[in-house]
């Protein structure tokens, strides 16, 4: 097990925003988490991360307890981040945006061959061709696979995504998914946060579905299938 989240408890304030979530990554996997609105599936992948503190709960990152980590560490040990808000440089290049995702020190050493920018440039063309653009020039699709380069030059284990085709254009959508899922082939971990089920349902290996605050239901796209009942529980169908 990469990683393993267990009865984790989350608070905004007197809210109590995650009861109880429970999850697994295996290596090699490709999760997607998916909700409606306000759920608590961010939530999540912050408290993983460490940019918010759960209360209680468990958090098992390749046998290491790390709830309670901060972020700066967690991402040392190999988990890498990419928050809803696409954040690049604006005024550095693509190359230079991409090379301050380079981490230094012991943890830097991923799954498989080290991200270079030429590996990066191979797996996302797009970026190749506006390597001496600046941030601010990208489109959107072009910001968010910039995120996503950058924070794998970090050479992260399992990646942390959240939404990262909202807001984009199908085809934009397409090439997020495609280069998500060569990514995963590559070795990288990933649990995404994904609002659109049909990108979710191509992609994930398994699911968990989140109702208010908690996991209502876990399991494949072809288990799912079956349950459309789930579906209308929990998702916008
Ligand atoms: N910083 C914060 N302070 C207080 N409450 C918050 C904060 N961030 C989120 N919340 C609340 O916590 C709950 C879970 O929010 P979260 O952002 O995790 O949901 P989500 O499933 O990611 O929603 P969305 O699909 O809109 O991104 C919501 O009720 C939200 O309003
Ligand atoms: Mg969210």
């Amino acid at each position: 097990m990469l990683l393993e989240v267990k009865d984790l408890n989350t608070y905004y304030g007197e809210s109590h925003v995650l009861q109880g979530i429970s999850l697994t990554v295996e290596k090699g996997e490709l999760v997607c988490l998916l909700g409606r609105n306000g759920m608590g599936k961010s939530t999540t992948l912050k408290s993983i991360m460490g940019l918010v503190k759960p209360k209680s709960g468990l958090i098992n990152f390749k046998g290491e307890q790390i709830l309670g980590m901060p972020a700066h560490k967690t991402a040392r040990v190999g988990i890498g981040y990419v928050p809803e808000t696409r954040e690049i440089f604006p005024n550095l290049t693509v190359t230079d945006n991409l090379l301050l995702g380079i981490k230094k020190g012991k943890y830097s050493k991923g799954v498989g061959k080290d991200w270079t920018l030429e590996r990066i440039y191979e797996h996302f063309p797009i970026l190749k061709t506006r390597g001496s653009n600046k941030g601010f020039q990208l489109s959107g699709g072009e910001q968010q696979m910039l995120t996503i380069a950058r924070t794998l030059m970090g050479n992260p284990e399992l990646l942390l995504i959240d939404e990262p085709t909202e807001g984009l254009a199908p085809v934009m959508v397409e090439e997020v998914r495609d280069v998500l899922i060569e990514i995963n082939k590559a070795g990288v971990s990933i649990l995404l946060v994904e609002h659109n089920i049909k990108v979710a349902l191509a992609m994930a290996h398994r699911l968990y579905l989140m109702g208010k605050a908690h996991v209502g239901f876990e399991g494949t796209p072809e288990e799912l299938a079956k349950k459309p009942e789930i579906k209308r529980q929990y998702l916008e169908v």
